[in-house]
C-alpha cells in the first residue's frame, strides 16, 4: 500500500521554530516528527511513502532520506504552494501513484487504525473515505456528519453554537486514483477540505469513525501536549526509556548539578547549570542553560543560550540561535525570532513578539 503524505506547509503557527526546521522533520521529543507517522503508516502495510513537499523540501530529504526502515520515501517537490489536494494531482500527473492510496496530513500524532479504514473503505465500495476523530472541543475546527451508513452528508466549516456531531477530518484518506484525476484540477491550488470533498458529497464519499489518539502538533500549545503525551507513553512508540521524572535526555548532555523535569526532553549536546531548572520543556539540539536559570513549560529551539539567573517563563517559544542574557525574562507567551538577542536583566513582556533583527535592551 501506497501513502502520499503531505508535507509541503509552511507551518505558520509554529513560527518561529518552522523559520529554521520544517514542520515534518520538527524534533517531538527528540525525533524527526515525520519518523512517528511513518512509523505508524508502516504498521498498517504502507510500502512506499511519497512525501509531497514545497517549503524547506531539501531539509526534509536531508533529514530523512529515500529509504526509512525498509520503506521506500519518494519527493514530489512543488515549486508554488498547491494546498492540501493540488500537492495529489501533481504526484498523479507525475505517474507515481497506485490505483488506490492513502493521503495524509503531515503534522497529526496518532494511531487511528488504518487497516480498519482500509477495510470499511472496501466493504462501502467509496472512492474516498476519511478518518473522521470526535474532539471535545469542536469550535476551532469544521465538523462532518455522516448517515447512518456512513456516508457523508456535508462539511460544515466552523460555526457558532451547537455543532450536529462532533467528529472532524482527521486528515487521512484512503482515496482511489480515478477521483484524483477526476475531482482534482492540475496547475493550480486545490484544498480537499474547501473544494474537493463538498462536491463528492453525495457521490460515494464515507466517513470512518476513528478512535485512539489523535493530536495535530501545528501550535506550540499542542506540539508541548504532543510531547507530554509522548513520553507519558500516548501513543505506544520506540523512543528510549525516560528517567524517573518523565524526562527523555538525549546523547552527550552535561547536567551536573541541575533540576531536570518533571516532562522534559533534551537535545543532544545541551547543557544545563548548577541548580537550574528546565520543567515540562523542550530543548533542541545543542542548547545551553546557565546556571541558577529557569525555564518552563517553553520550547528553545537549537543552538539557544540562557544565560545564568535568567528566566524563561511558560509557553515561550525561542528560535534557534536566540541569546538570552543573564538575570534576563522571557515572559509567558512570548515567541522570539531565531538571532534575537536579549541583553542581561531586560525583561521581554508577556505575549510579545520579537523579530529576528531586534534585540532587547
Ligand atoms: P499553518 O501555516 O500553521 O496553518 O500550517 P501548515 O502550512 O502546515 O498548514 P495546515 O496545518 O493547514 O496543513 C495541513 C498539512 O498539509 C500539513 O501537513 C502541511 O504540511 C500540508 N500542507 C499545507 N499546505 C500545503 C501545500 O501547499 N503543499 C503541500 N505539499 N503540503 C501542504
Amino acid at each position: 500500500m501506497q501513502a502520499l503524505v503531505l508535507a509541503g506547509g509552511e507551518g505558520t503557527r509554529l513560527r518561529p521554530l518552522t523559520y529554521t526546521t520544517p514542520k515534518p522533520v520538527m524534533p517531538l521529543a527528540g525525533r524527526p516528527f515525520l519518523s512517528f507517522m511513518l512509523d505508524w503508516a508502516r504498521g498498517h502495510g504502507v510500502d512506499e511513502v511519497i512525501l509531497s513537499c514545497g517549503f524547506l523540501s531539501s531539509a526534509v530529504r536531508r533529514v530523512l532520506g529515500d529509504i526509512y526502515d525498509g520503506m521506500r520515501l519518494r519527493y514530489v517537490v512543488e515549486e508554488e504552494p498547491l494546498g492540501t489536494a493540488g500537492p495529489v494531482r501533481l504526484a498523479y500527473d507525475q505517474g507515481v501513484l497506485e490505483e488506490r492510496l492513502f493521503v495524509l496530513n503531515g503534522d497529526v500524532l496518532t494511531d487511528v487504525d488504518l487497516t480498519a479504514e482500509l477495510a470499511q473503505h472496501e466493504r462501502t465500495g467509496a472512492r474516498v473515505t476519511l478518518a473522521l476523530y470526535p474532539v471535545e472541543d469542536t469550535s476551532s475546527y469544521g465538523v462532518v456528519p455522516t448517515d447512518e451508513r456512513g456516508r457523508v452528508v456535508a462539511f460544515l466549516e466552523k460555526t457558532q453554537g451547537e455543532a450536529p456531531t462532533n467528529r472532524i477530518n482527521a486528515g487521512a484518506y484512503v482515496i482511489e486514483r480515478d477521483v484524483v484525476g477526476e475531482r482534482i484540477p492540475g496547475g493550480r491550488p486545490v484544498s480537499f477540505e474547501r473544494e474537493v470533498f463538498p462536491g463528492l458529497v453525495g457521490e460515494g464519499l464515507y466517513g470512518y469513525p476513528a478512535a485512539g489518539y489523535w493530536i495535530d502538533i501545528g501550535t506550540p500549545e499542542r506540539y508541548l501536549e504532543a510531547t507530554w503525551d509522548l513520553l507519558a507513553g500516548h501513543p505506544r512508540s520506540n523512543l528510549p526509556p525516560r528517567d524517573e521524572t518523565g524526562s527523555l535526555v538525549y546523547e552527550n548532555c552535561l547536567l551536573s548539578g541541575a533540576h531536570l523535569g518533571p516532562q522534559s526532553v533534551l537535545g543532544r549536546n545541551c547543557s544545563v547549570g548548577t541548580d537550574a531548572r528546565v520543567e515540562r520543556s523542550v530543548l533542541h539540539d545543542r542548547v545551553l542553560v546557565g546556571a541558577d536559570a529557569a525555564v518552563t513549560e517553553s520550547v528553545l529551539a537549537e543552538r539557544v543560550r540562557v544565560g545564568e539567573r535568567a528566566r524563561i517563563e511558560g509557553r515561550a517559544v525561542i528560535g534557534a540561535e536566540a541569546v538570552i542574557g543573564n538575570d534576563a525574562v522571557v515572559g509567558e507567551g512570548a515567541r522570539l525570532d531565531p538571532g534575537t538577542r536579549v541583553e542581561p536583566g531586560a525583561k521581554v513582556e508577556p505575549g510579545a513578539r520579537i523579530e529576528a533583527a531586534e534585540s532587547v535592551p
